[in-house]
């Protein structure tokens, strides 16, 4: 039984990540020829229908939401997780920036045949939804403010303006099942599943 009261050693640290545990999502968004750009992002949030998501400078996807101001925010399950792996070392920035380059970052183009996902046209914006994603979140942006300072990053707050969910992880219209909902946690670069449950808010309605 662990003993809660004990006060527990704390020791400083200097965490090179402090990814501590957030869902992955694969973010769509529209490259000038015209194609979908897919690059997993992990750093996200979501208050009412905003959303709030942070995309590094210099990645395709940042340059994409600058130029057209819309994406699609597909949100993996756990059985994703090897496509979220293959997407992992891609960019479709050409040339890829030298930094990413001396980490073995890779352009790629094509990013649906190098995961195996398959694109799905969207119903508002422009670049294709990941039809292996149980949710899809089609997004306006409505504001976007560079941050940070090196590599500098943009703050990207979105609008979810379409929703569109796998019939099996849906409770009803108003309502995603968090029971059969099993998102992929993406932890200190480790990717996680969820563990049991352990109860639910006073506000819960399903
Ligand atoms: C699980 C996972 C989470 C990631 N989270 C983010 C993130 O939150 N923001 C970000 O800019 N890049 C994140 N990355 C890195 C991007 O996927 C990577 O920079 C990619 O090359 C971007 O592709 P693009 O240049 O085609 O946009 C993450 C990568 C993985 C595998």
């Amino acid at each position: 039984m662990l003993n809660y009261a004990a006060r527990p050693l704390m020791v400083e640290v200097q965490p090179k990540v402090l990814y501590y545990g957030t869902p992955v999502v694969i973010l769509s968004t529209l490259n000038p020829d015209g194609s979908t750009n897919i690059a997993p992002i992990s750093s996200s949030w979501a208050l009412g229908n905003r959303l709030v998501i942070g995309v590094g400078l210099g990645s395709q996807s940042a340059d994409n939401l600058m130029v057209h101001p819309e994406c699609v925010l597909n949100v993996p399950d756990v059985r994703l997780f090897r496509a979220v792996e293959a997407l992992a070392p891609l960019t479709g920035a050409d040339p890829v920036p030298e930094g990413k380059q001396a980490m073995g970052f890779r352009h790629e183009a094509q990013k649906f045949a190098a995961s195996g996902l398959t694109p799905v046209p969207s119903s508002v914006v422009r670049s294709q939804r990941i039809a292996e994603c149980p949710l899809q979140i089609e997004a306006l942006v409505r504001h976007l403010r560079i941050s940070g300072d090196s590599p500098a990053f943009a703050v990207v707050e979105v609008e979810a303006v379409r929703i569109h969910a796998h019939a099996a992880v849906v409770h009803d219209p108003q309502h995603i099942n968090p029971v059969t909902w099993r998102p992929l946690i993406y932890s200190f670069r480790h990717y996680f599943t969820l563990g049991e449950e352990l109860g639910r808010t006073f506000r819960a309605e399903v």
